[in-house]
């Protein structure tokens, strides 16, 4: 959908301020070397006495609740967009230029010079990043987070914005023994911009096993759910950029608001996450195995749906195990199927063990007569496993197609009692035969280690996690689907698809989805995403953003703006962003 955002003029800022920039007051947390300049009324006077830049109207200053809102709580206000009369003039973008040297980047069209190399990378700063959120409140600007612009549904992306770009914030440590109030054991402290395949490497130089990512705001899931539960329920404490301004530490002893709701809330609405402090674990085994059941001349439809039922009835058994698994499901042709595992994952494992767990759905096949052949692996260590079979991304290539995925968390419940789960089992079943592609896990990131946060309350109840897609109308390009395609295919992912889902796993039943994979149009996406916690969510949102500052779609509060998008068949970033 990028290709319909040309008309946007988004700015991304690479933080590049240099020098100037005095220390920040003591801190009990280790701090990066770009966290130690942050921006103070007196660092900002500094600054604008060295550039000689104009604070036109006070646009570079903090809040301290008596600036006016250049946006009031009035129906319809619209953030200014490039043309309007309250655009910032090309002097006071210039002057923003200059506090960040010359960091801020003009892109056209939007999205792609965040891919190219513009010579600027691994220079932002902490303090610039404080200066951009200033310059957006104070100028009515809508302010973007960007880090990899992976989101599915858009949340890093604004027509119009200014767009903080995190993704060079790279620096990663490991600590052997941190002694923090919370905390005192081995942990790393990771940038924003480190991908959760450079923290488990990293982790495993150091012999232990990181879990951590930009995606922990909204969660994050990972194979090693089953024994720890989600990423962000091992975060101990996150450095963080407030709506008003400041450089802030959110843990168990202060912003504990904060603290409580940057672990699971969703991204880009209470703050910019310049880096956080994840506990690390010791080294695991794990096995793994990879296979494909497929229908064929001696294989029946109904056979392999046999096969398919063994499997999934095993879900409880399996997560009870402490293991994982990510497979599709599709139907390459009306009446034949294939299942292809990629892979079981089962961490603290061994062969044996695996085997055991395994037998029953193996000795269903032999009794079905289904032939297959499983590459199970033993590895020493995590990083191994998750390299040779996430490593190489292979099975991520959808690169250039456009989809409009949707998901769905299902619970225990609907696998506990065999005749809920038979009918939960028909649904699936049913996706399927309609020609589907279901990409699917069992996984249960139960709360082992007893945090207390955001995470959706549906993640707790889970042990199926379904992600599938709206079909486009026949006849429709899906390279480029016009806008009546992409409206179709939305209709089709939410009555057709995640309905029927939600009919056998409703929230009211411990039912959802999962924010950061989900469907930009998902109706009632407060409960869905958020689960039992939205409103404390909406209410510490309230309180540190006041004036909405930070929205991305879907994120909590942004139920109080719309995006003046036009006819695009699905929600998108192009257009102005205004209060409902
Ligand atoms: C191929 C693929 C595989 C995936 N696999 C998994 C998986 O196994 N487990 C899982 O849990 N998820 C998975 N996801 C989903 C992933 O968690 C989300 O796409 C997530 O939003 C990525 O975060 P990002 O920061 O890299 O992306 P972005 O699109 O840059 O950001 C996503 C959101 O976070 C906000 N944000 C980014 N950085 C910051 C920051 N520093 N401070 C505050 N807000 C910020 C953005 O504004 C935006 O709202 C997968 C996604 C893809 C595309
Ligand atoms: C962690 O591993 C890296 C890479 O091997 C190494 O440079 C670093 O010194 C290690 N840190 C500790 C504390 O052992
Ligand atoms: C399954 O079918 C696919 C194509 O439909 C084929 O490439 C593959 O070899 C088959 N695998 C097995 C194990 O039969
Ligand atoms: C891994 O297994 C061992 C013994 O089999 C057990 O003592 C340990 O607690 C397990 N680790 C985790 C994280 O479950
Ligand atoms: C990771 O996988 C690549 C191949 O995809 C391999 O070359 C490399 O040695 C692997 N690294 C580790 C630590 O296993
Ligand atoms: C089996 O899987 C392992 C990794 O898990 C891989 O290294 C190996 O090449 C695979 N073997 C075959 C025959 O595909
Ligand atoms: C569930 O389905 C299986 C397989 O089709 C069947 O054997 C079993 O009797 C069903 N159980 C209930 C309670 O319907
Ligand atoms: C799944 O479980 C929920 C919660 O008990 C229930 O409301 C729902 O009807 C179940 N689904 C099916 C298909 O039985």
């Amino acid at each position: 959908m990028a290709r319909k955002l040309h008309l946007a003029r988004l700015l991304c800022a690479f933080m590049l301020l240099q020098g100037v920039l005095a220390a920040s007051a003591q801190r009990v947390h280790p701090l990066f070397e770009y966290e130690t300049r942050s921006l103070t009324e007196e660092t900002l006077q500094q600054l604008i006495g060295k550039t000689g830049v104009v604070n036109d109207g006070g646009v570079f200053t903090f809040d301290d609740g008596k600036n006016a809102d250049p946006n009031p709580l009035r129906k319809g206000a619209c953030k200014a967009f490039p043309g309007d009369a309250g655009w910032p003039a090309q002097h006071t973008w210039n002057a923003f230029n200059k506090l960040l040297d010359g960091a801020l980047i003009k892109t056209v069209p939007v999205g792609a010079p965040c891919y190219e190399n513009l010579g600027v990378y691994d220079a932002e700063k902490c303090a610039a990043i404080q200066l951009a959120v200033n310059f957006a409140r104070n100028a009515n600007l809508r302010l973007v987070i960007k880090n990899t612009g992976h989101c599915y549904l858009g949340k890093s992306s604004g027509a119009g914005a200014l767009s903080v770009w995190t993704h060079n914030l790279k620096n990663l440590k490991y600590y052997p023994h941190l002694e923090i109030p919370e905390y005192s054991g081995p942990a790393m402290k990771v940038g924003a911009g480190v991908t959760v395949r450079e923290v488990y490497a990293e982790a495993h130089r150091n012999d232990s096993v990181g879990y951590a990512g930009g995606y922990i705001a909204g969660g994050g899931h990972t194979p090693l759910s089953g024994l720890y539960g989600m990423a962000a329920d091992h975060v101990m404490a996150l450095e963080v950029v407030t709506a008003d301004g400041r450089f802030i530490t959110a843990s168990p002893e202060s912003n504990t608001d904060l603290y409580w709701a940057l672990r699971g809330g969703g991204g880009s609405t209470f703050g910019v996450i310049t880096s956080l402090i994840i506990r690390v674990h010791p080294k695991l085994p794990v096995v793994t195995s990879t296979f494909i059941i497929n229908t064929s001349a001696t294989v029946t439809a109904d056979a392999f749906w046999q096969a398919m039922h063994a499997y999934f009835s095993l879900f409880i058994p399996f997560t009870d195990a402490g293991t994982y698994s990510w497979f599709t499901l599709s139907a390459p042709s009306p009446g034949s199927y294939t299942f292809s595992m990629h892979p079981f994952f089962a961490p603290n494992h061994t062969l044996s063990t695996f085997d055991t767990l395994t037998k029953p759905f193996f000795d269903r096949l032999r009794e079905l007569n289904i032939p297959v052949s499983p590459n199970t692996t033993y590895h020493p260590s995590y990083y191994p496993a998750y390299n040779a079979t996430w490593g190489s991304d292979r099975i991520l290539n959808g690169a250039g197609r456009v989809s409009v995925p949707g998901n769905r968390l299902l619970p225990r419940i609907n696998w506990s009692d065999p005749a809920r789960f038979n009918a939960t089992f028909a649904a699936i079943r049913r996706l399927s035969e309609s020609g589907r592609v279901l990409r699917g896990y069992h996984q249960a990131p139960r709360n082992r280690a007893g945090a207390d946060n955001a995470v959706n309350s549906a993640f707790r109840e889970v042990v199926c996690f379904l992600i599938l897609s709206g079909r486009f109308p026949d006849g429709a390009d899906a390279n480029h689907p016009t806008p009546a395609d992409l409206r179709a295919a939305s209709e089709d992912l939410r009555r057709n698809v995640i309905a029927p889902l939600r009919a056998v796993a409703p929230e009211s039943e411990g039912g959802g989805a999962y924010l950061n994979e989900a469907n930009v149009d998902e109706p009632e996406w407060q409960r869905a995403f958020y689960g039992v916690h939205y409103e404390r969510l909406l209410e510490i949102k309230r309180k540190r953003d006041p004036k909405g500052v930070f929205y991305a779609t879907t994120a909590v509060g942004s139920e109080g703006w719309e995006v003046r998008d036009g006819e695009q068949g699905v929600q998108t970033q192009n257009g102005r962003l205004c209060r409902v």
